[in-house]
């Protein structure tokens, strides 16, 4: 038999067409949603990234605002760019592409953004607002993984989630929102010990460990639900997961594959928070 493939590709197509709309009804009004991408040096993996979401926009009717600035912009002339974007008012979102260069700390950066911009929700006000259940712009991978459990029906409530992975961007808020959504979270990490043993007792299991293929078959309960996060290029070039897919595939009741899974669900949540952005810059 095997799991049900959470095909987050032709979900996230569905999320933009949803998006398309919103974005539409919000120009009628005067307001074209926007988002400012600022890529600071030229890491590959990041321009791929970007390009991917500037893509999205397009498809979504929202206009991009794209800032490539050399490795050696300074941390000052960084801000002063988030600065301008802040105050910028055909800018509703602002996303400064992780990870920035050694000489920037990436803290103090993203602290500079405009929690009402913040539309990958990595400010302390954005993750504070989700600590307390009460969501402002809610990290984008996290947001996916929980709307892929939603739409493919997964229960939630009253279930135990395991959480590989202790991330600021997705581990943490993952289980903020499973605990939000009822359930009994569990979170591990690299100094947990008798991984499998926890794993193996989670009806839904989340993997952002960014170690290729570390979840194996014997560590997944039958029937579970496994929402691969990590994205790791092999040395062939090819794009795996942190689940052996193939041999989970057959154990679990949902999985999610890399690529074509979280990946695009995490683009289409951009999209949605500029949009939210946005509405509520109009409101
Ligand atoms: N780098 C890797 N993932 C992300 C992300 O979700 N947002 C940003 N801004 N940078 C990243």
């Amino acid at each position: 038999m095997g799991a049900i493939v959470i095909d987050g590709a032709a979900m996230a197509r569905q999320v933009l067409c949803e998006q398309k709309d919103a974005a539409q009804r919000l120009a009628a009004r005067g307001f074209v949603p926007g988002l400012a991408v600022v890529l600071v040096g030229d890491d590959p993996a990041s321009a791929v990234y970007v390009r991917a979401k500037e893509r999205a926009c397009r498809e979504a009717g929202v206009s991009t605002f794209d800032y490539r600035l050399p490795a050696t912009t300074t941390e000052t002339e960084l801000l002063q760019k988030i600065d301008a974007l802040n105050s910028d008012s055909q800018v509703h979102g602002i996303l400064v592409q992780l990870p920035l260069p050694a000489h920037m700390k990436a803290v103090s950066v993203l602290q500079r953004i405009d929690p009402a911009k913040d539309v990958d929700g990595f400010t302390w006000r954005s993750l504070g607002a989700l600590l307390d259940g009460h969501a402002l712009l809610a990290p984008c991978t996290p947001s996916g993984c929980m709307l892929m459990l939603e739409r493919a029906g997964v229960p939630v409530a009253g279930k135990h989630a395991v959480v590989i992975g202790r991330s600021s961007i997705v581990g943490k808020p993952a289980a903020l929102m499973l605990l939000e959504r009822n359930a009994t979270v569990t979170i591990c990490h690299s100094r947990t010990p008798e991984l499998a043993t926890i794993t193996r007792e989670a009806d839904i299991l989340i993997c952002a460990a960014g170690k290729p293929r570390m979840v194996t078959a014997d560590m997944v309960k039958p029937g579970a639900a496994v929402i691969d996060v990590g994205i790791n290029r092999m040395p062939d070039g090819k794009l795996c997961g942190d689940v052996d897919y193939d041999a989970v595939q057959a154990r679990a009741g949902w999985i999610t594959p890399v690529p074509g899974g979280v990946g695009p669900m995490t683009v289409a949540m951009v999209i949605a928070n500029v949009i939210t952005a946005a509405e509520r810059l109009a409101a």
